[in-house]
């Protein structure tokens, strides 16, 4: 049975730690997760971070609520184990008229502990806790429905995947799409090989003119890199980002440097690369040739 859960509705997502949710809910768009773990990074810095669980959950039912009123679905992932929390997510679907839908998971205790252990430590839940959690969710699952569900379904039933494959296939005919743009395919794939996203999503081309190489550069408020895609070497894979820095012989002219990664950057940032890499343009030689 493909996907039983109507939508729009709240899907509260019930398991212990460790079992599954969070990757689980990543097979529905972002915006329709509202991730508790998320919320305690959002206030506090550390996802772990069981003291700001009071400010994380105001956060999640203030968004919850915003997204209601617009009638848009809400996927809930938190271990939800218990009654009281559960019952405040489903009496906030039936005051929208929406249907509150559970997501029970089926991953073992023993899954459970296995993954929970191999967590980095801030995130890591005691033994214990686990144990308690999945004792819980077990004792409550046959009367779900009396809570108030209108749906109760195992996360074996939801064949999700084929949905997450679908969105990766969709993300990669929209990327097509930008082949009509060829520069701008070049933009974000290039500068995100090399930098990453965060990086990319700052770099522009600058200067695009035929038999020259790309100039572009990254810039943030007044602040910016030049940089030159090179592709004058053999071997495609040997191509790929030089910055422009002052001439260290003390010329006029762009001088250049190469740049494979944020690390190269930031020494370009920092005027703290080596000078034996700088190749000057005017000066037609390496500042070690100029000064030799
Ligand atoms: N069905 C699965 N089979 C095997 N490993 C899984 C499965 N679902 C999740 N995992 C792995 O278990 C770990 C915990 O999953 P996660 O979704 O973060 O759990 P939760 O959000 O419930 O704490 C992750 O490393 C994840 O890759
Ligand atoms: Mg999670």
């Amino acid at each position: 049975m493909m996907n039983p859960i109507p939508e729009p509705s709240v899907i509260v997502m019930i398991g212990a730690s460790g079992s599954g949710k969070s990757t689980l809910a990543r097979t529905w768009p972002a915006s329709y997760r509202l991730e508790l773990d998320a919320y305690r990074e959002l206030v506090s810095g550390d996802a772990g971070d069981q003291e700001a669980t009071g400010d994380a959950v105001f956060v999640l039912h203030t968004v919850l609520e915003a997204r209601l009123t617009r009638g848009l679905t809400c996927v809930v992932d938190a271990t939800n184990t218990r009654a009281d929390v559960r019952k405040r997510l489903i009496d906030a679907a039936h005051a929208h008229q929406l249907p509150a839908a559970a997501v029970v998971m089926t991953a073992t205790l023993e899954q459970c502990l296995t993954r929970n252990a191999r967590r980095p430590a801030n995130r890591r839940v005691p033994d214990a806790v686990v144990r308690h959690q999945y004792e819980q969710i077990a004792a409550a699952r046959p009367g779900l429905r009396g809570e108030g569900f209108d749906h109760v379904v195992t996360d074996d039933r939801l064949m999700r995947l084929r949905l997450l494959l679908q969105r990766a296939v969709d993300r990669i005919h929209a990327d097509h799409q930008d082949d009509a743009d060829r520069t701008e395919r070049a933009r974000r794939v290039l500068a995100g090989r090399f930098f990453g996203e965060d990086l990319a999503a700052a770099f522009t081309w600058t200067q695009l003119r035929p038999n020259h190489d790309p100039i572009g550069a990254i810039v943030v408020g007044g602040d910016e890199i030049t940089l030159a895609y090179r592709t004058w070497y053999p071997d495609p894979l040997d191509w790929g980002f030089e910055a422009q820095v002052p001439c260290l012989g003390g010329c006029s002219g762009p001088a250049w440097v190469e740049v494979r990664t944020p690390m190269d950057l930031l020494a370009v940032y920092d005027d703290d690369f080596p000078e034996d890499a700088v190749r000057c343009d005017r000066c037609g030689a390496g500042t070690r040739a100029v000064s030799a």
